[in-house]
């Protein structure tokens, strides 16, 4: 049995090396229903103020991911050509990503007003973190996407998001290819903390 300290670094491991992986460094395998479902598991444990639970997520596999892309472009096309600002190039990008996926997970945040909104976000935030590590833990990898966020408004529906709801955006996954990344500039401890002792 590994003794806690070995607990301890495993879980730091798992930490400092999770990377947000692209779909152009996926395999193209498919990563098991099994880890999915273990990803999900474990959003059911992030902290949550006075248990609001806010998370919602919609899963697309198999040939639901043609159904995303078709839903996510068409959610583009409706919103850009009543601003002007549509791309074809955009557009077609759109429908082809998601094909490049092992699964694609669309993250709602169901309000419930007796807390502020933020707190309902930042709990959506500690779940899909928790799915991330599972995901790297367990061999698959992917990254939370925002682009587009200028029509989630319009998009939410059709995740049963109602008005006071909020589509947070997608986790685009697949098994990432056995490659080094490009290591990562992050801040120090102290840049970020100040300590106050006295
Ligand atoms: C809320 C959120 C939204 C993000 N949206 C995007 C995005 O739209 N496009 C993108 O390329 N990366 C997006 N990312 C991933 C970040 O670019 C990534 O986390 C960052 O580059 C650090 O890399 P790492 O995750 O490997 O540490 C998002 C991350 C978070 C937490």
């Amino acid at each position: 049995m590994e003794n806690q300290s070995d607990q301890f670094m495993d879980v730091l491991k798992m930490i400092t090396e999770r990377r947000s992986t692209y779909p152009p460094l996926f395999t193209g395998a498919e990563i098991p229903a099994a880890t999915i479902e273990k990803m999900l598991e474990s959003a059911r444990f992030a902290p949550t103020h006075k248990i609001t639970e806010p998370w919602r997520f919609t899963v697309f596999s198999g040939d639901g991911k043609s159904t995303f892309a078709r839903a996510w472009a068409e959610a583009y096309r409706n919103h850009s050509q009543s601003n002007g600002t549509f791309s074809q190039i955009q557009y077609d990008k759109m429908l082809t990503k998601p094909l490049q996926c092992s699964h694609i997970i669309a993250v709602g945040m169901k309000r419930n007003p007796i807390i502020p909104e933020f707190e309902e976000i930042c709990s959506v935030a500690c779940a899909v973190q928790n799915m991330m590590l599972v995901a790297a833990h367990s061999g698959a990898g992917g990254y939370w996407s925002t682009g587009g966020h200028q029509f989630f408004d319009a998009f939410a529906n059709y995740f049963s998001l109602a008005d006071e709801d909020r589509l947070l955006g997608f986790l685009f996954l697949g098994v990432p290819k056995d490659i080094p990344l490009p290591p990562r500039e992050r801040r120090s401890v102290d840049d970020f903390t100040r300590w106050v002792s006295t």
